[in-house]
């Protein structure tokens, strides 16, 4: 019955969606707040429609959450929905090759079926929406076996400041068995798989300081240090010669990962040479010892995420500038705390800065790592409706990216959390040309009911 509703409703969900991405959610750029709520407003509206009770919008210092539930029995399991609807900036305009909110649908080599381009098709609108279809589906063919609880943020992109407050406050009302996220990927179409880690997250920013004004390289050049030379050697002094991150107590927490469980990993289906080939580059890099997806998923990086200073507009200006500076970024896994590890990077870039300049650091968000076990009830759920919706069983990968609300919600509500994605890495998420393949979005909502399905029938036992 469910799965009917949704067959015959696929062109009402997608025409929704659609136009729940013209509005342009960016949570970075306050000239963009209005829009914010809007989106938030068109979620509220949402949600009473498909017949959520208790539809409200909260508003927080910064953008608002969207709360609806929809209570069937107290004996009923309780799954807490979370998604949200903020997105990314989608500079640089120029490279879109349809406008980031005009949603188009395109055919694409991965995606034959199509896929719809606009920013936060994937991450997060697509995903977040497919969970409201999927709600609707069962509750208007009177299958939802569950409580439901949806709560949907505007400040995910931005580090979800005002969301732990709200949990915090919130906490009776947000009562529940699991959490269920989509916001996360699977390794391909054919190829279903289930997040269970995520890394964490350290971001700050770097000032320089040489001399006390920008100066004439002629006259002073070779008697005065050069503020972007230095931050450029401090910041090449980040990595050593195998790849290892240069900061002293850096890896002290890491979290070894067994060799059995390494074993288990890599069965996981990745080509190399495709990968090379996808991102146009002759070698991988990365510390040495590790493969390339431990590299970006059990082991903590540091990248550089903008550099700047000088001159850099048309033709050529000779200046000795007085100020560089960096956003500089580390993913973090498991034991190793966000907070610990600013901490020590600024100890250690104070160190290491000359006397010839001044450095400031200033953090900016961060967050923390986290595993997701695969032996409770919620995941043997999700593997049973993913295998259900696929053919085939999923595979438990850990991913790169970062959700820092998720271990708060194992802090704050005791309450697992359920990575149930359905994107893809070439969905260009946080890039130029997002897009999310109606086929994804059409299994996600296939999917989601048998998931409540499922998470039912196990509680009972
Ligand atoms: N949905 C992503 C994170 C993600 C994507 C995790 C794919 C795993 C697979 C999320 O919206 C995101 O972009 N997170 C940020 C961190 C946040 C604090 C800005 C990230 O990972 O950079
Ligand atoms: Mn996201
Ligand atoms: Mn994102």
């Amino acid at each position: 019955m469910t799965q009917e509703y949704i067959e015959s409703n696929k062109s009402k969900f997608l025409d929704e969606l659609m136009e729940l991405l013209t509005i342009p959610s960016v949570s970075a750029d306050l000239s963009f707040k209005d829009d914010v709520l809007k989106a938030a407003t068109f979620l509220c509206d949402q949600l009473t429609q498909i017949g959520a009770d208790k539809v409200q919008l909260f508003p927080t210092e910064g953008h608002p959450i969207v709360y609806g539930e929809k209570i069937i029995s107290s004996d009923a399991p309780t799954v807490l929905v979370y998604g949200h609807y903020d997105v990314q900036p989608a500079d640089p305009y120029e490279l879109w090759d349809s406008e980031p909110f005009k949603p188009e649908i395109r055919k694409t080599k991965i995606h034959p079926d199509g896929a719809i381009f606009a920013r936060g098709a994937c991450d997060d609108k697509g995903q977040m929406f497919m969970h409201l279809k999927a709600f609707e589906a069962m509750y208007k063919t009177n299958n939802l076996n569950c409580n439901v609880k949806f709560m949907l943020e505007g400040e995910e992109e931005v580090g979800s400041e005002n969301l732990e407050k709200f949990v915090r406050e919130y906490c009776d009302m947000l009562k529940a068995d699991v959490v269920l996220v989509s916001d996360t990927g699977i390794i391909n179409n054919q190829t279903p798989s289930i997040c269970v880690g995520l890394r964490g997250l350290s971001y700050l920013e770097v000032e320089v300081t040489g001399p006390n004004r920008d100066l004439h390289s002629g006259l002073y050049g070779g008697g005065v240090a050069n503020p972007i030379n230095i931050l450029s050697s401090m910041i090449a002094s980040l990595h050593d010669e195998s790849g290892k991150i240069n900061i002293p107590e850096f890896y002290k927490n890491v979290l070894v990962v067994s060799e059995e469980e390494r074993q288990e990993m890599s069965k996981a289906p990745f080509n190399l040479d495709e990968y090379k080939k996808d991102l146009d580059v002759d070698d991988v890099f990365g510390e040495e010892g590790y493969s390339t997806n431990e590299r970006t998923s059990i082991r903590p990086s540091l990248d550089v995420n903008g550099i700047w200073g000088g001159y850099i507009g048309e033709g050529a200006k000779t200046v000795l500038p007085s100020k560089a500076y960096a956003k500089i970024s580390m993913r973090l896994v498991p034991n190793q705390s966000s907070e610990e590890i600013t901490r020590l990077f600024e100890r250690h870039f104070k160190r290491i800065a000359p006397a010839h300049v001044k450095v400031k650091v200033t953090p900016h968000h961060g967050g923390e790592g986290v595993v997701i076990p695969t032996n409770f009830k919620g995941y043997q759920a999700a593997k049973k409706a993913m295998h259900k919706t696929f053919g085939v069983n999923p595979i438990p990968v850990r991913s790169g990216g970062s959700i820092p609300i998720v271990p708060m919600f194992e802090e704050v509500l005791g309450l697992k959390t359920i990575l149930l994605g359905f994107g893809l890495d070439s969905d260009v998420i946080h890039s130029p040309n997002e897009h999310f393949g109606l086929f994804n979005f059409y299994k996600g909502i296939e999917t989601i009911p048998y998931f409540y399905q499922y998470f039912a029938e196990l509680t009972k036992e």
